[in-house]
């Protein structure tokens, strides 16, 4: 019979480890099974003077949200949200469940969570600080190869959730949306993913659904990238710290891409597909030379990639941080895949745009892409102590 069976159990239940774990002992041997040396789960730094997300490594799994403020709602209420996510986003990147968490257990492996936080266009008109506006900080202008859906593009408020850790990220985002979900509804949503951690060498470049090394050409950690990504305060006191991000969702047309023969494809981007070496080297970070001929013909042809994009004055360089995405197809199709391309620099206008241009009048790439989604927006300074929060600048 089964009711022995149930009881015995339940005995067995009351006698063991579990019952004399009250609600604070399971918390505590979650953490402690986290912190363990085959468990250690890392965190990045929420407080600073920069948000985290940006210049940090990237992680395995990113999920890009793009909010709205309900209508009516103004400066307040925003006020009111981003006090919100700073105390959400300071516990929850450390490893401490948020406040009223109702999945702790979910919380304890951060895995280098991060949570950044972003203002577009229209978030400045709706809170009533237009004059504050970093002036690039406004809609790319049309171009001839975008076939945008609003389904993917715009939006008032920005999140990039990062972890290394796809269930802890899942967690992050559902307690940051649920939270402030009175105050704002969801525009758009895209999750996206890089090599698994321990798959490769770390530091290596990643690849996208191509099939080729995506991110050799970066700004390196340091002076380099602190120059050409963060805002030094001219024209917008407010924003000292901060920096503006670009988001594009860039479909792949994988079953053509498909056809192509090797050498086609390395010719379309300028670089070899198995090792990212330039067309004129032997390994990836080999300097390409735009100039060497062969029998009077660029080894590097002017349409490539990499020829359109590379940057042709100091000012055009700015900072890539690319993740795939593979959705489900509609019927008909065997993939819906891509690149969720972002971008960050001080200046969209002045760094991310001559490039994105000139992309767009002639990189051989075009035929095989096609931008679905664009959005732009500024990345607010970070918040130093926990008595500050995320774009308080903005408001005092
Ligand atoms: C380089 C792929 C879109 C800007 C590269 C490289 C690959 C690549 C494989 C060479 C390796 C590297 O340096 O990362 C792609 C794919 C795209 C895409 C698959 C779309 C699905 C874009 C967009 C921009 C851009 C929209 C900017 C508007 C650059 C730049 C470089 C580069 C600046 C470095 C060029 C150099 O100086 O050598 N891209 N890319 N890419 N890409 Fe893209």
């Amino acid at each position: 019979s089964t009711a022995p069976r149930s009881g015995l159990s339940r005995r067995r239940l009351l006698t063991g480890s579990a019952a004399v774990l009250g609600a604070a002992g399971v918390g505590a041997a979650a953490a402690s099974a986290a912190s363990r040396p085959d468990h250690h789960s890392p965190t990045v730094p929420f407080f600073g003077t920069h948000q985290a997300g940006v210049a940090t490594a990237p992680q395995a799994h990113a999920q890009f949200l793009a909010l709205d403020l309900r209508p009516g709602l103004g400066a307040d209420e925003a006020m009111a949200l981003l006090r919100l996510w700073t105390t959400d986003a300071a516990r929850l990147t450390a490893g401490t469940p948020a406040l009223a968490d109702t999945e702790p257990e979910l919380a304890h492996a951060p895995a280098r969570l991060t949570v950044t936080v972003g203002f577009g266009p229209t978030f400045f008109d709706r809170v009533g600080r237009a004059d504050r506006r970093p002036a690039s900080v406004t809609p790319l202008p049309p171009l001839r190869i975008d076939r945008l859906e609003p389904r993917w593009s715009g939006g008032d408020l920005l999140l990039r959730v990062g972890s290394d850790d796809p269930v802890t990220l899942a967690h992050a985002v559902r307690v940051l949306g649920k939270n402030v979900r009175t105050l704002a509804t969801l525009r758009w949503s895209q999750r996206g993913f890089r090599h698994a951690v321990g798959t490769h060498p770390s530091g290596q470049t990643m690849r996208n659904l191509m099939g080729h090394l995506d991110g050799t050409v970066n700004p390196a950690p340091g002076p380099d990238l602190d120059g050409l990504v963060w805002h030094d305060g001219t024209a917008q006191p407010w924003f000292a710290g901060g920096t503006t991000m670009v988001v594009r969702r860039i479909r792949m047309l994988l079953d053509t891409w498909d056809e192509l023969d090797p050498d086609a494809r390395d010719l379309t981007m300028g670089r070899r597909q198995d090792n990212g070496a330039p067309l004129t080297g032997t390994s990836e970070h080999d300097e390409p030379d735009f100039t060497r001929t062969r029998e009077g013909i660029p080894i590097i042809p002017a349409n490539a990639h990499i020829a359109r994009a590379h940057a042709r004055t100091p000012a055009e360089r700015f900072l890539r941080q690319a993740y795939n995405y593979d959705d489900p197809p509609p019927p008909g199709r065997t993939s819906e895949a891509g690149l969720i391309f972002v971008a960050y620099q001080r200046d969209v206008v002045e760094q991310f745009l001559p490039v994105q241009r000139r992309l767009a009048e002639a990189d051989a790439l075009n035929t095989w892409t096609t931008p679905i989604g664009s959005a732009v927006f500024a990345i607010p300074p970070g918040v130093r102590s926990d008595d500050e929060y995320l774009g308080q600048t903005l408001f005092e």
